[in-house]
């Protein structure tokens, strides 16, 4: 497998494939690394999480270091992803919610009206000294891999505090967006702050990227997304750009909005399956590298299948001025281990210049 040359390091890990592609600059292979590729497809996650409830596990650094190392161990993915979840800062200020096994988070007392939202407090570093604690350890076990800090983006937290649950329509939340702009403008606010020192915090403690998950603004057409959403997520980019770290921007069919997530703030946009790579060059524009965008369906193909796909991806990805591989969605739980680690060695391989 090619091996990264350390030239012109400006900073240690700076010579990491990821880094350089999110950055947009010259890479010995094209770096990949997969959407929850901590989780329930690997074995040793199933192991380790093995009687203990999903919120717990995310507030136990021993068992967060853990689990965002097994990926890596693993798949020699060339990116960690911090192991929490989007609801974890939500939780940390006191909101009742779940995240249900088969079903995602789902939140006791929903958000309908001025006073729910008042009580939505600012996040404080203090109400998370577990994340602290597991990036600082993480960075040290990761040596030159980066890790990858996130957060859940306005929209879909709205989504998930509004709805009461996961929706397929987001009825709800469209409703408080269209006929209570002023409710649905604090709401955004306070939840772009939260995301905002949550993603400080991971980065402050060591995290060398981040990516802001907008998974559900797909539900809204780009005028909407434009004036409704936008300046929120764009609040959160800006409170970031003195780190200087590169910042991902991804959503579930967002094809009509890649230009303005990118216009967002982000340095790195990603894309899911439904959009080829080469077209999603000329929807984001120069100046932004793109992330993705394998179907994730494509783990139940035939290896040939998976080979030709992914040579495809490539190739596209080859027209945009970073490429970092991805798959186009989260890893599915039924999904081989072994395709992936077989994916990653692939993908090395066959970029490699
Ligand atoms: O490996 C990684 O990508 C890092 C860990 C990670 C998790 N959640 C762990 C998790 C990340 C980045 C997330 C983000 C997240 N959480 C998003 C945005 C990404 C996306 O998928 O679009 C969203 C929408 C959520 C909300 C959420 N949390 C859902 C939809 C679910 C799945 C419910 C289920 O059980 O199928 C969760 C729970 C969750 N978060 C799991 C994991 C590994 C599964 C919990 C388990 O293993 O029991």
């Amino acid at each position: 497998m090619p091996q990264a040359s350390a030239t012109a390091a400006s900073g240690p890990g700076e010579e990491s494939a990821f880094l350089l592609a999110c950055r947009r600059r010259p890479v010995p292979y094209t770096p990949v690394w997969f959407m929850r590729q901590a989780g329930r497809a690997l074995p040793e996650y199933r192991e380790a999480r093995a009687g203990i409830p999903m919120l717990e596990a995310c507030a136990r650094p021993d068992l967060i270091v853990e689990i965002t190392m097994q990926p890596v161990r693993r798949y020699a993915v060339d990116a960690a992803i911090f192991f929490s979840d989007i609801v974890v800062p939500l939780k940390a200020i006191g909101v009742d919610l779940d995240l249900k096994p088969g079903v995602g988070p789902v939140i006791a007392d929903p958000i309908r009206d001025a006073a729910a939202v008042d009580r939505l407090r600012p996040l404080e570093p203090g109400d998370v000294p577990f994340v602290v604690e597991a990036v600082g350890a993480l960075t040290g076990e990761l040596g030159a891999t980066p890790l990858i800090g996130f957060a859940g983006a306005p929209f879909t937290l709205a989504s998930y505090l509004i709805e009461g649950g996961p929706s397929k329509t987001h009825d709800r939340t469209k409703a408080m967006m269209y006929g209570e702009p002023e409710l649905w403008a604090r709401l955004l606010d306070r939840l772009a702050d939260i995301a905002a020192t949550f993603l400080k915090v991971q980065i402050e403690a060591g995290a060398r990227a981040i990516q802001l998950f907008d998974s559900w603004a797909g539900a809204v057409g780009p005028e909407d997304y434009r004036t409704s959403v936008l300046p929120y997520s764009r609040k959160i980019f800006e409170a970031l750009e003195p780190y200087d770290v590169p910042r991902i921007h991804f959503g579930v069919g967002t094809g009509e909005l890649l230009g303005l997530m990118g216009e967002a703030g982000a340095d790195v946009v990603g894309v899911d399956w439904r959009v080829p790579l080469d077209e999603a060059v000329l929807r984001v524009g120069p100046g932004k590298a793109l992330q993705g965008n394998l179907d994730p369906a494509i783990l139940f193909a035939p290896w040939d299948v998976i080979e030709k796909r992914t040579r495809d991806v490539l190739a596209r990805g080859r027209t945009a001025e970073g490429h970092v591989f991805n798959l186009g969605h989260g890893v599915p739980p039924a999904a081989d281990p072994d395709t992936l680690t077989r994916l990653v060695e692939f993908v090395h391989e066959e970029s490699a210049r």
